[in-house]
């Protein structure tokens, strides 16, 4: 078994440790671009309209392929707040395998997308792996309008495009002794760069998450394979990515290369470097504090090109009770 040693925050820079780490990061680097604290509850402009070097290489990173006769779900066609700016979405991401902070969004770049594979395995009756391009024409693509909820406490909207994990399911029936599934995102030690803190080489790459089968079953868990419209840009992981809204962000592996269903609970990265402060449901409730912060009011970042946050109560489940709760023996 490997030892992975927590370093105590004191001992590493800036208490880079977590994924709170790059917020404070990119809270850094707001402060740089706009020259102005986020602290004040209206942050001002970020200039996502403006015709600087930067805005234009991000629009670069942004202009996909367009997914054509795509319907919204209307079921999830709207909720209690706006659509986050999508150039703003696309430079404020969480991707570890491309560092911390600020570049993310050009450093992912380098992901070799093409000829892409997923393989889906372990205890289920029909194996398969899939091209993506296949994986894209074989099951009905719908958009969905998600809140977003980072364990960092600030949250987006987001308009993914995919389909409901439930599809894949049916198409490779878990066999009775599947109780979990493990989502293992693309990891190539030559590209990494990592996060600036290593935890003396010992971080449980490749990025790994999971779910229980009940969870992957639900209604709500979805694959995305586009936002905004056009096809998943790479800082948001592309082509194929988990997206499960009830849940704390870091739930959503990126970048998928293996599905995985096992007998018991898969480690996951964020599990294994510190099961205290990342547990394996990791369902967003304002009532259970995170460690070193509270959970009971988020960020919401994003009201159209003039970024600004605003204070908002954070909501069980993210919102998505109705869906999910039952699955926890809540009603
Ligand atoms: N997936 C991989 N492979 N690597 C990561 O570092 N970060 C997670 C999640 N998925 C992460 C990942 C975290 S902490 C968050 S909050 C979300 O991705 C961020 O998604 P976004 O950048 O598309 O907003």
């Amino acid at each position: 078994m490997t030892i992975i040693r927590i370093p105590k925050s004191w001992e590493l820079p800036e208490r880079e440790v977590t994924p709170e780490a790059a917020y404070f990061n990119r809270r850094r680097f707001l402060k740089t671009l706009v020259g102005a604290s986020i602290g004040a509850s209206i942050m001002p402009i970020m200039g996502c309209q403006s015709s600087s070097d930067t805005d234009k290489a991000l629009t670069a990173t942004l202009e996909l392929p367009k997914l054509e006769s795509i319907k919204t779900n209307p079921a999830f066609a709207t909720v209690d707040r706006p659509v986050t700016n999508e150039l703003l979405a696309g430079r404020y991401n969480n991707f570890y395998e491309f560092g911390t902070g600020k570049s993310i969004w050009q450093a992912a770049q380098a992901l070799p997308t093409d000829g892409w594979k997923v393989e889906v395995t372990g205890a289920v009756k029909n194996p398969r792996t899939y091209d993506i391009d296949d994986l894209l024409k074989k099951f009905p693509l719908e958009e969905r309008i998600y809140r977003f909820r980072c364990v960092e406490a600030w949250s987006m909207v987001l308009p993914w495009i995919g389909f409901p994990m439930k599809l894949l399911m049916a198409e490779v029936e878990p066999t009775s002794k599947a109780k979990f599934v493990q989502f293992i995102s693309y990891d190539d030690p030559q590209l990494r760069i990592g996060p600036s803190w290593t935890l003396g080489g010992k971080l449980p790459w490749p990025y790994t998450e999971g779910l229980t089968l009940e969870e992957m079953a639900n209604e709500l868990a979805f694959f995305a394979v586009g936002l905004y419209g056009h096809l998943l840009p790479k800082q948001h992981g592309a082509p194929l990515r988990e997206v499960v809204p009830w849940k704390y962000g870091f739930k959503g592996a990126k970048s998928i290369v293996k599905i995985e269903f096992v007998e018991s609970q898969p480690a996951t990265f964020w599990n294994t470097i510190d099961p205290h402060e990342y547990d394996f449901e990791a369902n967003v409730n304002p009532n259970k504090p995170h460690p070193r912060w509270s959970q009971a009011t988020e960020k919401f970042i994003g009201k159209g090109a003039d970024f600004s946050w605003e204070k908002r109560d954070t909501l069980p489940y993210n919102g998505y009770g109705e869906y999910v709760a039952q699955l926890y023996g809540n009603k």
